[in-house]
């Protein structure tokens, strides 16, 4: 790891964008973790999600993995049923959508023009959601998730907000447990921050090794040359 990676690694990426060509940016992007739409609610004035009056019509398919541990993923409406905008993430199996440390993870790649790949600030690594690029009457998206190589993130969930209109919109509706699943075994310390990037102990144990990292560099670089003269 070089320098430009310590940056890298602590980057905040941002982008603005409006409602009707997907959900806004800050169910990904906040300036403090608190501020974080960690439950991926839409910001639809005097609504509440239906989830209570009625069971969602919609379900989240998940495809077989691929040789990268990549998979198809499909959001479904029900026969007769249909959507107009959406928002997914890919987060821990069985964890409660408003829990501020809630994990996203993974990246996602539209299979066509309904839908628009969105970058997550994290601590560490790419991570995305995915949401809808117009109004339009849909009845099923698919898109390709890809976790990061190397790192076994444990069981996963994808999890949608999927909303049919203005003051018509479900929360919370997830795909079946997905197992582990590419790379199996220890998790390396950036994997560790990866699968939990809200742990204030790995925060600062990254920080300081990649402290040390640069400090080494450092020295190599403006140091007596002891390293470039052993060849
Ligand atoms: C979407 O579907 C609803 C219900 O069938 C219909 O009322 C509406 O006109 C449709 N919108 C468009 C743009 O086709």
């Amino acid at each position: 790891m070089d320098v430009v990676s310590v940056i890298a690694v602590f980057q905040l990426l941002r982008a603005a964008s409006g409602f009707s060509s997907g959900a806004p940016q800050d169910f990904c992007q906040y300036e403090n973790l608190q501020d974080r739409n960690v439950k991926m609610v839409p910001g639809h004035r005097g609504t509440e999600a239906m989830n209570t009056q009625n069971p969602a019509g919609y379900r989240i398919i998940v495809g077989p993995e691929d040789s990268n541990g990549g998979r198809r993923v499909t959001l479904k409406a029900d026969p007769g049923d249909y959507f107009r905008g959406f928002f997914i993430q890919a987060t821990r199996a069985n964890y409660a959508l408003d829990r501020g440390d809630r994990p996203a993870y993974g990246t996602f790649r539209p299979a066509d023009t309904n839908s628009q790949a969105r970058r997550c600030r994290s601590a560490v690594g790419k991570v995305g959601g995915i949401t809808h690029t117009g109004n339009n009457n849909k009845t099923e998206i698919s898109f390709d998730w890809e976790p990061p190589r190397g790192c076994d993130l444990g069981d996963i969930q994808f999890v949608a907000t999927v909303v049919r209109a203005y003051s018509e919109y479900w929360v919370d509706v997830r795909s079946d447990v997905i197992k582990p699943s590419g790379f199996i075994g220890d998790r390396g310390l950036l994997c560790q921050l990866y699968v939990n990037p809200y742990s204030k102990i790995l925060q600062r144990r990254v920080l300081s090794a990649l402290r040390n990292i640069q400090t080494m560099q450092q020295r190599r670089g403006t140091g007596s040359g002891s390293l470039a003269t052993q060849g």
